[in-house]
């Protein structure tokens, strides 16, 4: 079954949690199908966990679109969902035009930041599933840093998450707040709350699949990190080098033959090169060029046949 916005809101108000990552390639979606993820989210973190961009600021519309094409050949039944990247939702005939694009290259809803309640309200209008994003805003924010720590800035937070919730958001994410606060205005909403560094209360839970998975060096304190691929991969990457480098890759278990009927071929190619004078006469030619070629060619037939 496609999990769809309605199917989100559906497990919020039955009180199951929904479990989100992020997912930026093919192979990692059709991982995460298996693993069961309800939404993968194609984020501008890709800028900085895959393309070795400096910040997600320099995430385009384009690295988005690429992206979402790829996770969603690996996505049957997961919510798929996109990040508009910065400076694409200014104004919002912009913010539909790249959602568009977003929603046309697969994606199932759009994420964006902030607190824009006439975008949001834009879209949805338009028939756009589009899910908010509180808090920590890394596309804005340059240190990343515990947000909605004040009673103020707390209320405030609660307040904007009820208006973008009128304005027809699906969903909101908050990273990096307290704990209370989040569970505040969890309790407060219809639609469901994701949580990254939001403590244990929110409707869901989102990682960057990269930190979930050990790929990255650091840890973070508001992760866990349930494999260690950088360690292990690299691990496996030096064993590779090393067989190849010894010649202990491949062996004959890798190795395909030529068919027994091509064997009589295999000992006149061997027969030959003993013929070919070697050293300075090593570039002598053959006897009958064209019926060395000839032999060849034939034999490329018959391999491309075997194939
Ligand atoms: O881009 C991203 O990975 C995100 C998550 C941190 C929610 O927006």
């Amino acid at each position: 079954m496609k999990k769809t916005s309605e199917y989100l809101r559906t497990r919020k108000s039955r009180g199951e949690r929904i479990a989100m990552l992020t997912c930026y390639d093919f192979p990692t979606a059709l991982w995460e199908e298996q693993a069961g993820v309800d939404v993968m989210l194609v984020g501008d973190s890709v800028g900085t966990n895959v393309l070795g961009y400096e910040s997600v600021r320099e995430v385009t519309l384009d690295d988005v679109i690429h992206h979402v094409k790829a996770t969603r050949r690996g996505v049957s039944t997961a919510y798929l969902l996109a990040d508009l990247p910065s400076g694409t939702y200014d104004e919002a005939a912009d913010a539909l035009l790249h959602a568009g694009a977003l929603l046309r290259a697969g994606a199932d809803g759009v994420k964006l930041e902030g607190f824009r309640p006439e975008i949001v309200s834009y879209l949805t209008d338009r028939g756009v599933d589009v899910c908010a994003h509180l808090g920590l805003n890394p596309q804005v924010h340059e240190k990343h840093a515990l947000q909605a720590k004040t009673a103020d800035a707390a209320l405030q937070l609660i307040d904007e998450s009820a208006a973008l919730e009128a304005a027809g958001a699906f969903m909101i994410v908050y990273e990096l707040i307290p704990e209370e606060v989040a569970r505040e205005a969890t309790q407060r909403l219809g639609i469901p709350t994701i949580g990254i560094g939001a403590g244990r209360y929110t409707d869901g839970q989102v990682l960057v699949v990269h930190d979930a998975l050990g790929a990255n060096a650091f840890e973070l304190r508001h992760s866990r990190k349930y494999e260690d691929l950088r360690g292990r991969g690299t691990q496996a990457m030096r064993a590779y080098v090393e067989d190849v480098h010894s010649g202990r890759f491949p062996e004959a278990t890798n190795v395909r033959h030529l068919p027994e009927a091509e064997a009589a071929f295999a000992r006149r190619a061997r027969r030959r090169v003993q013929d070919v004078p070697s050293g300075r006469n090593a570039s002598a030619r053959p006897a009958d060029p064209s019926r060395e070629q000839q032999d060849f060619d034939e034999w490329c037939g018959h391999m491309a046949y075997h194939e």
